[in-house]
């Protein structure tokens, strides 16, 4: 699996010291901005609240760990691999987060029951369900077998179904929140994506569905739709078919400034 190098660009023009001083400027100005803004995160608005969040070892499960945690919740997060889970609560703590790791397949029914029970013994209660645990294969459909769409479905469909299931009882008492993240490729289907796009497009009717059947209960059900984020999640992705070809063109994807 081979990176195209980036290519060497002209040699900036030295900047004058006037120009300087205003990129200084716009720095400091950034520097207040983002710490009224870490300010605002510490508002405690999630105080006493704890949020359990699937794939959150890293990418965006791990960015809404640290979001929630700086509001004032307590979080646990759940993924598949160890290393990569004490990694996230190391981070965590050293920011003043309280976190709790727990290892946990999503795909196993049987582990979804544990991981719930263990939320709940270990911060008291339970406020917020996140599914954010996602795995992606991109490659043309040919060189696509029905395992790599059980997987898909496996892990992006069944595994936030049995969660969400199970969580609507016990978020009743705390009239909770369940936050399902889908994707744009749950409504535009990605070409060489097409494992993903039908778990994610199965996952959104059901959510959807369950917003509305929940809805006045006291328990919320969200679907969120993201776009492409860099979360350098191409860097987990399997890849079939020409496997650098079809690197290329994701990685250069998920690069994107926007
Ligand atoms: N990145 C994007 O551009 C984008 C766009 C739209 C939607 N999304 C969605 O956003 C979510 C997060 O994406 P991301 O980019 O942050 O992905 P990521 O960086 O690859 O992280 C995926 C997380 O899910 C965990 N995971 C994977 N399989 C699991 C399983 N069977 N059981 C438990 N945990 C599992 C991974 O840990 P382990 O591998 O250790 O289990 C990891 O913590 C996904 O649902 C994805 O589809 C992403």
């Amino acid at each position: 699996m081979g990176v195209v190098p980036p290519r060497a660009g002209p040699e900036p023009e030295p900047r004058n010291p006037g120009e300087l001083l205003l990129w200084g400027a716009a720095g400091a100005a950034l520097g207040v901005a983002a710490s009224a803004l870490s300010e605002r995160r510490r508002s405690g608005l999630m105080n006493g609240k704890v949020v359990l969040i699937t794939g959150g070892s890293r990418g965006l499960g791990l960015q809404l760990a640290r979001e929630f945690g700086f509001g004032g919740a307590s979080v646990v997060i759940c993924a598949r691999g160890r290393e990569g889970l004490d990694r996230a609560v190391a981070e965590l703590s050293g920011r003043g987060v309280r976190a709790h790791g727990v290892v946990c397949d999503v795909t196993d029914p049987d582990a979804i029951e544990d991981l719930l029970d263990e939320a709940e013994r270990h911060f008291g209660r339970l406020d917020v369900v996140v599914n954010s645990a996602g795995i992606m294969r991109v490659g043309p459909q040919e060189t696509l077998s029905d395992d790599h769409f059980r997987q898909a479905m496996d892990v992006m469909f069944w595994g936030p179904f049995h969660l969400s299931r199970a969580a609507v009882d016990r978020l009743r008492p705390t009239r909770g929140t369940i936050v399902n993240i889908t994707s744009i490729g749950a409504y535009l289907s990605v070409p060489h994506m097409l494992p993903y796009s039908t778990a994610k497009h199965a996952w959104a009717a059901l959510s959807e569905g369950m917003a509305a059947e929940t809805a006045g209960t006291g328990v919320r059900v969200t679907t969120v739709v993201p776009g492409l984020m860099r979360t350098g999640s191409h860097r987990g992705v399997v890849f079939t078919g020409d496997p650098e070809r079809e690197y290329a063109w994701f990685a250069l994807a998920a690069g994107l400034p926007w």
